[in-house]
């Protein structure tokens, strides 16, 4: 059986064609970010022109690659939200319509639970209940995914998410769009103890997830410093940067990291978990990969990871997440709507086993 997935939440207009809810048979992501990288984020409208623009193409290119025909697909799946509206319209309305041309099931997919079920592709062996946290540039959500592979909202972010916070660093540090990577990669340079930045006190004595603090006092750390942007061709060589902001970078990664894990332990007492995943774009971060499998191995917890180009928007995260109900015969109408603020639902995003003799729930994306 072979899911054709279709996502278009942002800005990377992406297709893949899964196989048996495995089998990655191709995945093509056309990226949106040199068009934004000018504007320093993603604004909506260019998004949706570049999504029209782009999906026939980017299908077109991912049969190619995997030697297949439009008759080889058995179901169209596509991201029914959260993301932007126009973004979302354009590939919905692109994903129904080839599917009613040929007269396929057409599922409208949340775009975290892609994220989530992007760690069983590489790792069906990882064990529920699991802690599974959602991290990228729009999303810091921390679920647990129960024994039949339900999802609970436990904590998110008051405010910036993880992926946001290190962009706006980078922003202002002209270290380019999106920050992520770059301050990856510098941070290897620096060192990350230099500047004590402290975790969120948060007043409602929830765990939720704060970035804006700490934010706010990378910027006073900016300007006591008198750090100007710096130029994108000194930014290619850390040795071209100053020791001291290369201290700021690993330390403001470092901050990111602790807090992270700082939740995910906070969670860990008292619940019977088996395995803790990590998804969304900033879960490529090679600080959050060592330090979150080393702590959770001392103990006994396995940290699972997507492969890293699973880790930022792709479509067979999105096929992935459609492959149960597409197993167990369910469709979407046609006049399923994109919904933007779409939250992770209650619904079983995976079986424990994979087997198609899955507990039956209310579907997040009905
Ligand atoms: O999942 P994603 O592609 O899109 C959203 O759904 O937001 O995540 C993009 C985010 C950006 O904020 C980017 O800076 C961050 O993921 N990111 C990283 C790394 N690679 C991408 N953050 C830290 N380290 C990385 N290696
Ligand atoms: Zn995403």
């Amino acid at each position: 059986m072979i899911i054709l997935g279709i996502e278009s939440s942002c800005d990377e207009t992406a297709a893949a064609l899964l196989q048996d809810g495995r089998r990655i048979l191709s995945s093509v992501v056309s990226s949106q970010i040199e068009i934004h990288r000018e504007y320093g984020g993603v604004v909506p409208e260019l998004a949706s022109r570049e999504h029209v623009e782009n999906l026939a193409p980017v299908v077109s290119s991912c049969l190619r690659q995997a030697g297949c025909s439009l008759g080889d697909v058995d179901a169209v799946a596509a991201t029914r939200g959260p993301g932007l509206m126009g973004a979302l319209l354009a590939g919905m309305a692109y994903a129904k319509g080839l599917a009613y041309a040929l007269q396929l099931p057409f599922l409208g997919v949340n775009h975290l639970e892609g994220h989530i079920a992007s760690v069983f592709l590489d790792h069906p062996e990882a064990e529920l209940p699991a802690l599974s946290l959602v991290v990228s540039g729009g999303h810091t959500n921390l679920y647990l995914l129960d024994g039949q592979g339900k999802c609970r909202l436990l904590a998110r972010t008051l405010d910036d998410a993880a992926g946001e916070a290190l962009d706006k660093l980078a922003k202002l540090l002209g270290l380019g769009y999106p920050g992520g990577p770059a301050i990856d990669r510098l941070s290897a340079s620096g060192d990350p103890d230099a500047v004590p930045f402290s975790l969120p006190k948060i007043n409602d004595g929830s765990e939720s997830f704060s970035f804006s603090g700490l934010k706010t006092a990378a910027l006073r750390h900016v300007r006591q410093k008198g750090f100007q942007p710096f130029m994108p061709e000194d930014v290619e060589d850390p040795a071209n940067l100053p020791g001291e902001a290369l201290d700021l970078i690993a330390s403001y990664q470092k901050a990111v990291v602790d807090q992270l894990l700082d939740r995910i332990f906070k969670f860990l007492p008292g619940r019977e978990i088996r395995s803790v995943h990590f998804s969304g774009g900033v879960s490529c971060n090679s600080e959050l990969r060592r330090t979150g499998r080393e702590r959770l191995a001392d103990l006994g917890l396995p940290a699972y990871f997507p492969r890293p180009e699973l880790t930022t928007d792709n479509a067979v995260m999105i096929a992935a997440a459609a492959d149960r109900r597409v197993r167990a015969g369910e469709s979407d109408p046609w006049t399923l709507k994109a919904d933007p603020n779409l939250r992770a639902g209650e619904a079983p995003i995976v079986s424990p086993s994979r087997s198609s003799t899955f507990p039956q729930g209310d579907s997040a994306a009905s």
